[in-house]
């Protein structure tokens, strides 16, 4: 361990232990040192230990079994790209003139205003107006901003050459769609299922056909993909925290997922929409990552800074750039200068950290608070991440428990909305990112209620 180092010591300790597994050092079915033992041996406290062991497991490296030890997992070895290392007394009382949404979309941003937020539409709106067109790409200095961020943030090494600035993840998703169409009239998108319906009909709508691949508590079954149709082009992947179950697609079928798309030729499109919040872990590695040359990354600062802004950005292989610039050319779709300008300047000056870092403070608060009032009515999904928690029920319970919330004026998803065909994954979703603390005490008192009175 090195103290003087820029690095935790519970990032330096996963990292070790991530190379001696992807080194073929530490077997599969091997057991690991508690992490009393460890601690002790190399002479650190233990929570360090704990917080890398933490790390490895949402990651796919290693199985911690309650009691029984710390395992490590069947990785596939790797091919061509190197590896990295009744109303509680809390709750006040509910003006009947609004709903309250537990919706999963908007996120909370702080109602403070800063000043770094003013000084940038300052900025633009003391600038002339702008005349000449953009660059197609997006603005050089804010295609920087963004490499620099996902450098930072998401540990994805890029550079400003290789970004397409974006008005959000659902738009870099219509253009990078004709781009890889190739030549097929009607490629196949393999997509989750349940998953998010916005990218089945941007799909659709350009003329993709959608073949559904199932989820489990880990996210997409990677396996199915060996089955998806011969037309098959892509495949659209929410790695990070699967929308809208919450799985954290772990190391293993991150591998096998860019072996499949090598050998049956697909690209891989990585929708990255909320990474900034996971509690407990460090972000996941990206699967642009992993597989740099088949994957179109998506990014938005719809949960971040805001849905309303509509900027976002992509990054992607060079030959894919160049098409997708071509089809936006083909367009005219260039997202507005002025606000490109704004957000370049809340990046550089440490807005988007700031209202990261308080939003991920509260969000990690009520997601505890979420899943404490929830544990005892059915399985949780996606605890520890994001601004949402799904909870398993039948699906009659599921459709009862919302129509009985949303008479009681709180309205709730069903997992039935994010779901195209059958699946046994059937439930609720509850967001928790654009309510007051009052409006998530009144809908969680009247979910409560509902469950217990449906179960
Ligand atoms: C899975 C997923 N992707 C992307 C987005 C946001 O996309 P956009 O940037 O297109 O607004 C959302 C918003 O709810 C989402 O749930």
């Amino acid at each position: 361990m090195d103290r003087s180092a820029g690095r935790t010591l519970a990032v330096q300790i996963a990292d070790c232990i991530r190379a001696a597994i992807d080194g073929g050092h530490i077997e599969f079915g091997a057991r690991l040192p508690s992490s009393r033992a460890l601690s002790d041996e190399i002479g650190v406290a233990r929570a360090n230990v704990e917080n890398a062991y933490d790390q490895l497991t949402a990651e796919g490296w290693i199985d911690a079994r309650h009691g029984a030890g710390t395992y490590v997992r069947r990785i596939p070895a790797e091919r061509s790209v190197t590896s990295r290392p009744t109303r509680s007394a809390a709750s006040t009382p509910h003006t009947p003139e609004r709903r309250v949404r537990l919706a999963t979309g908007t996120p909370w941003v702080s109602p403070r205003v800063s000043a770094a937020w003013r000084r940038a539409w300052r900025e633009v709106g003391t600038a002339p107006p702008p005349q000449s067109y953009p660059d197609p790409r997006g603005e050089p200095h804010l295609r920087a901003a963004v490499a620099d961020l996902l450098g930072r943030a998401r540990g994805l090494k890029t550079d400003a050459e290789s970004v397409i600035i974006t008005t959000g993840s659902m738009h870099g998703m219509a253009l990078a769609l004709p781009a890889l169409a190739d030549s097929s009239s009607s490629p196949g998108l393999a997509h989750e299922n349940p998953g998010y319906r916005v990218a089945t009909t941007t799909a659709t709508r350009w003329g993709w056909s959608v073949h559904d691949v199932s989820v489990d508590a880990d996210g997409m079954v990677i396996d199915e993909l060996n089955r998806a149709p011969s037309n098959t082009r892509a495949v659209y992947v929410t790695p990070s925290h699967q929308y809208p179950t919450g799985g954290l697609l772990p190391v293993g079928r991150r591998r096998a997922l860019a072996d499949v798309a090598r050998r049956r030729d697909l690209m891989i499109i990585e929708d990255d929409y909320d990474s900034e919040f996971r509690y407990g872990v460090a972000p996941l590695p990206t699967v642009a990552e992993l597989a740099p040359d088949r994957t179109v990354y998506l990014g938005t600062v719809a949960k971040t800074l805001g849905g309303g802004i509509r900027i976002g950005w992509l990054v992607a292989p060079r030959h894919v750039l160049d098409r997708i610039v071509d089809v936006r050319t083909d367009l005219g779709d260039y997202p507005s200068l002025p606000v490109q300008h704004a957000t370049a300047s809340l990046l550089r000056d440490g807005e988007w950290d700031r209202t990261v870092r308080a939003a991920r403070r509260l969000y990690r608060e009520r997601d505890r608070r979420v899943a404490a009032r929830l544990a005892e009515f059915g399985e949780l999904r996606g605890v520890g991440a994001g601004m949402h928690t799904t909870l398993l029920l039948d699906p009659g319970v599921a459709t009862a428990v919302a129509a009985r919330a949303a008479a009681e004026g709180v309205d709730i998803d069903t997992l039935a909305e994010s779901t195209r065909t059958d699946s046994p994954v059937t439930g609720l979703i509850v967001g928790y990112g654009s309510v007051s603390e009052d409006e998530l005490a009144y809908g969680l008192d009247v979910l409560t209620d509902a469950l217990r009175s449906v179960n």
